[in-house]
């Protein structure tokens, strides 16, 4: 038996840093390190959304790939690209979500399966800060 899945990526750059407010500076900057620097920084981000499922014997596809790349478009790069994360997202807003990677794959891969439906699932989403650096988030099995 075999698993097909389509890994599709966008690139959006964006800015963020990483603050808890009820945290002292002095607690900000020992936990987030360079993170933390008040004035933000940016990166350009690269993120991979795996999708899987029964391939259509008629199109030879997952998914719709023009479906697909609609739903990244509107909950990806449109709502990060060219952004300020924490100032311009009301999820990573101060108190709210801090914007590190790993809490970026996961809103995505929530939004992303919820704007496709039942039809696809979402296996993963993967977001690279850069090419050092990888968030990588799965669903069980
Ligand atoms: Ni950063």
């Amino acid at each position: 038996m075999t698993v097909t899945r389509l890994i599709r990526r966008v690139r959006f750059a964006a800015a963020h840093r990483y603050r808890r407010p009820e945290w002292s500076e002095e607690q900000n900057v020992n936990v987030f390190g360079l993170c933390a620097r008040p004035n933000y920084h940016g990166h350009t981000y690269t993120c991979s959304v795996t999708v899987e499922g029964p391939v259509d014997p008629l199109t030879g596809m997952v998914i719709d790939l023009a479906v697909l790349d609609r739903v990244l478009e509107a909950e990806v790069v449109a709502r990060f690209d060219h952004r300020n994360i924490n100032l311009e997202v009301p999820e990573f807003a101060d108190g709210g979500l801090i914007p590190t990677g790993e809490n970026l794959a996961q809103f995505i891969l929530d939004r992303v399966q919820t704007a496709l439906g039942r039809g696809v699932r979402v296996r993963s989403v993967r977001v690279d800060e850069d090419e050092n650096l990888s968030a990588l988030v799965t669903r069980d099995s």
